[in-house]
C-alpha cells in the first residue's frame, strides 16, 4: 500500500472528518431500494434545492451517476453524445457507456482549457444530410475540466451551447463532478449553471470531502427513470445512509472551504512555475489542480517526476501527459511547503 506524506494524487484521497464520522455513526437508516433510508433521502432533498432542480439520486460513484445520466437522455444504440475528447465520460467513462448503454461519441475538441464553443456544438449538431444516419442525443459538458486542468467554463458559454442545443432539440447533461470548486472559482451560484443544464452531476467525495457518493440531479421524472436505471446498474445499495450522512456534512461546509484550496494550488504552481520554468502558467490554476509539464522542461517524462516526488514523500498523479497535483481538505499549507522542497530536491536531481 502506497502511503504518502503529502497526497496530491487527487482530492478523492481525503478521509471523512471527525464530523463526518460521528454523522455516519448516528445515521438513521432504511433499504434505499425501497426508497425509505431517511439520510439518503434528506442527501437528495439537499442536492435538489442546492442545484435547483426538482429531485435528486445518490448514487455510489461520480461514473454512475454520469451514465445514469447518459442513459436517460440516450434513445438507443447507434446514437451518438457530443463531448471533448478529454470529458471524463469520453475517456475514462468511454468503455463505460459503450457497454452500459452502446453510445459512441462525436467528439469536439475544445481550447487547450478543453472548453467547447457554441459554434463547435452547433456544427456537431447540423443534421448529417443526405446521408441521414447520425443522430445526436446529448451534448455534455465538464465544468470543472478535470483532465485539462480543473479549467472552469463560464455561465454564459453554458447559455450559449444550451440555446443551440436547444434551438436542435438536443438535451444538455453536466458532468459537475466538481462543480463546487468552478462556483468558489466564479462566483457563480451551482443552481445557475445547474439552470442551463437538462441534468447534472455531482461528487460529495471529491473537494466537498465526503467518502463516498454522487448525486444525479433533474426533474422529478427524470429521476424516477433515474432511480429504475440505478437499480438496473446495480447501485440499489440499501443502507446507504450510512455514508449519505458524511454527503450531508460534505454539502453543507464543503462548498465554504474550497477556496483554501485554491489558494493553495495556486502557491504550489507558482512555486513549480519557479523551480522547473516553461513548466506551467500560473495563471492557468484556476481551481484545485496543478499540471505541470515536465518533458519540455525537465526532460523526464511525468511518471518519473511522480516515481521521484513519491520518494520524497509526495503523492502526484499523471494526468493527460503532465503531472498533476490536487489540494484537498487534507493538505494544510505546510502540507504544500514540503511538496514545494520536493520539486526542488527533484529539479535538482
Ligand atoms: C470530471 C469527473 N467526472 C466523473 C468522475 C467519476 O467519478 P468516480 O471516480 O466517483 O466514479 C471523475 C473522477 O475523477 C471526474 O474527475
Amino acid at each position: 500500500m502506497k502511503s504518502f506524506r503529502v497526497d496530491l494524487r487527487s482530492d478523492t484521497v481525503t478521509k471523512p472528518s471527525a464530523a463526518m464520522r460521528k454523522a455516519m455513526a448516528e445515521a438513521e437508516v432504511g433499504d434505499d431500494w425501497f426508497g425509505d433510508d431517511p439520510t439518503v433521502n434528506r442527501l437528495q432533498e439537499r442536492a435538489a434545492e442546492t442545484t435547483g432542480k426538482e429531485a435528486a439520486l445518490y448514487v455510489p460513484s461520480g461514473t454512475m451517476a454520469n451514465q445514469i445520466a447518459l442513459r436517460l437522455h440516450f434513445s438507443g444504440p447507434g446514437h451518438l453524445v457530443v463531448a471533448e475528447p478529454l470529458s471524463h465520460v469520453a475517456s475514462t467513462e468511454v468503455m463505460s457507456a459503450a457497454v452500459l448503454s452502446g453510445i459512441a461519441y462525436r467528439t469536439v475538441h475544445g481550447d487547450r482549457r478543453g472548453r467547447i464553443s457554441a459554434d463547435q456544438v452547433r456544427a456537431a449538431l447540423e443534421p448529417d444530410e443526405p446521408y441521414d444516419v447520425e443522430i445526436v442525443d446529448l451534448v455534455c459538458l465538464e465544468n470543472t475540466s478535470g483532465h485539462a486542468g480543473g479549467t472552469v467554463m463560464d455561465v454564459e458559454d453554458f447559455r450559449a451551447v444550451r440555446k443551440v442545443a436547444e434551438e436542435a432539440g438536443v438535451a444538455v447533461h453536466l458532468d459537475g463532478a466538481r462543480i463546487f470548486n468552478a462556483s468558489a472559482a466564479s462566483g457563480v451560484d451551482v443552481a445557475e449553471y445547474a439552470a442551463e443544464v437538462d441534468t447534472l452531476m455531482f461528487c460529495v467525495s471529491k473537494g466537498l470531502g465526503a467518502p463516498i457518493g454522487s448525486l444525479v440531479c433533474g426533474s422529478a421524472e427524470q429521476m424516477r427513470e433515474g432511480r429504475r436505471i440505478k437499480i438496473l446498474f446495480g447501485g440499489a445499495w440499501r443502507q446507504a445512509g450510512v455514508v449519505a450522512a458524511a454527503g450531508l456534512v460534505a454539502l453543507e461546509e464543503g462548498p465554504q472551504r474550497l477556496h483554501e484550496d485554491h489558494e493553495r494550488a495556486g502557491r504550489l504552481g507558482e512555486a513549480v512555475a519557479e523551480i522547473v520554468p516553461g513548466s506551467l502558467d500560473p495563471s492557468d490554476v484556476e481551481t484545485n489542480m496543478v499540471f505541470a509539464d515536465t518533458e519540455a522542461s525537465m526532460a523526464m517524462t511525468p511518471l518519473e517526476v511522480a516515481n521521484r516526488l513519491e520518494d520524497h514523500g509526495v503523492g502526484a498523479s499523471v494526468v493527460s501527459g503532465k503531472v498533476r497535483m490536487v489540494t484537498h481538505v487534507d493538505i494544510a499549507d505546510e502540507d504544500v511547503e514540503t511538496a514545494i522542497a520536493a520539486w526542488r530536491a527533484v529539479a535538482a536531481g
